[in-house]
């Protein structure tokens, strides 16, 4: 990674750090948590972060994956391993070339997301927590209506199971935080797992 001669002193102090600091060699940023819990928001907005500060990042949403990479599969529980599987292996290929890879994939059952962070180097999880009365409130897909009224089988938090992680490495409730207090809180566990340097910016500046 080349820091940017034109860029601001405090930027080019931060890009230098991300590239010593060892996030150039990859790592996957693996968001869990139920359908319309901030993953697809946070993940997002992390890697426009990341990217503004030099990192190269992809992002592994559910809904995108299941429209190509897993195009086919379901929501039984051995569809929904499998989708995980592939997602997880995909995320190894891009850390292991430097990228930061973040998976924004409910992925409900632990065994999976264990079995994936077996596999795999610099794996940290992020829970995106939210009641889920919340939930069923918020809806913008309409689709908890849809579960509760039986109109779609074996949804996630209604019909089937989520197994909240035990021990990830960052927890966030998005019930009770605003989108930029959680991404505050997940930069401050990545700095505090090594995988960023701690940020120059006071949190309210973060952008
Ligand atoms: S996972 O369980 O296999 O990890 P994934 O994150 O890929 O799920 O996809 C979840 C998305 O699929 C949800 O955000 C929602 O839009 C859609 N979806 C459709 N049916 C279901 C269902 N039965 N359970 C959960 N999500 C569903």
């Amino acid at each position: 990674m080349v820091a940017n001669a034109n860029r601001t002193a405090p930027l080019d102090c931060y890009a230098g750090c991300i590239a010593m600091t060892g996030i150039e060699s990859g790592c996957t940023i693996w968001f869990t948590g139920l359908s319309g819990s901030g993953k697809s928001t946070l993940s997002t907005m992390l890697a426009e972060h990341l990217r503004r500060h030099g990192a190269r990042v992809e992002v592994l949403d559910g809904d995108v994956v299941r429209t190509q990479l897993c195009r086919g599969l379901g929501f039984s529980k051995a569809d929904r391993e499998e989708n995980i599987r592939r997602v997880g292996f995909v995320c190894e290929l891009l850390a292991r070339h430097g990228v930061v890879a973040i998976a924004a994939v409910i992925s409900p059952y632990r065994s999976g997301r264990d079995e994936v962070r077996s596999r795999i180097p610099r794996f940290f999880e992020i829970h995106t927590h939210c009641p889920i009365e919340v939930l069923v409130e918020r809806d913008p897909k309409g689709l908890y209506q849809k579960a509760l009224t039986g109109e779609i089988a074996n949804f996630t938090g209604v019909s089937d199971p989520y197994e909240p992680p035990l021990s990830p490495e960052a927890v966030i409730d998005s019930s009770l935080q605003t989108p930029q207090e959680s991404l505050s809180v997940i930069l401050r566990a990545l700095e505090a797992h090594g995988l960023l340097p701690p940020a120059p910016l006071a949190p309210n500046t973060i952008s």
